[in-house]
């Protein structure tokens, strides 16, 4: 019994730290997007071009799949995704709409 508690356990921190990691450092995040196609967030990338986890992390988004919704009229520079791409820590939402949406 004490062997399987070990290795429930054992599991349980393994199975942590996958999905603690699970964004940035590899993992994908699909978005619907609606009718100008589905958004993928990539952590790798962002993770490559230098932004750190609390650059995003609690203040931007939650630690959470799903955790916001994004409406067209939310494309602004003070919210979401559009904190940095706003044309100058990254590329602009506005005139780059397939940068992000793909149909
Ligand atoms: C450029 C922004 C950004 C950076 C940097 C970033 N994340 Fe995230 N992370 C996100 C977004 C966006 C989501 C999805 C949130 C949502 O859908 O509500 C997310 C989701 C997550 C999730 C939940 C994954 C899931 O499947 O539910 C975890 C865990 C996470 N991030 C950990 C980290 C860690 C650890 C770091 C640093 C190594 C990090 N993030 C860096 C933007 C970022
Ligand atoms: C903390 C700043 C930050 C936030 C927040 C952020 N990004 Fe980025 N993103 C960057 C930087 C820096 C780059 C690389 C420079 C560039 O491409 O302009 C980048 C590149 C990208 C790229 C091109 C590389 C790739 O992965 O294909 C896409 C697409 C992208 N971001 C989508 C998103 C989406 C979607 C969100 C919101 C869920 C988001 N980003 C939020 C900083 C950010
Ligand atoms: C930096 C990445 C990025 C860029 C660039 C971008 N978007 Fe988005 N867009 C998103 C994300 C993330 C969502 C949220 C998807 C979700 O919540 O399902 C979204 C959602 C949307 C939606 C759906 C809103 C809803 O209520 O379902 C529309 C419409 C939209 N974007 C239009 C645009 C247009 C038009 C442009 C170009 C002017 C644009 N987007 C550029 C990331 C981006």
């Amino acid at each position: 019994m004490k062997k399987i508690a070990i290795l429930i356990t054992l599991l349980a921190v393994v199975a942590f730290i996958g999905s603690a990691m699970a964004v940035p450092p590899g993992k994908t995040i699909e978005y619907a997007g609606g009718a100008m196609g589905k958004v993928t967030f990539n952590g790798k990338t962002h993770a490559d071009a230098g932004n750190k986890c609390t650059d995003c992390h609690p203040k931007l988004f939650q630690m959470k799949k799903g955790s916001f919704k994004m409406s067209a009229a939310d494309h602004t520079p003070d919210k979401y995704c559009g904190t940095c791409h706003n044309g100058e820590k990254a590329f602009a939402q506005k005139g780059n709409c397939a940068n992000c949406h793909k149909k």
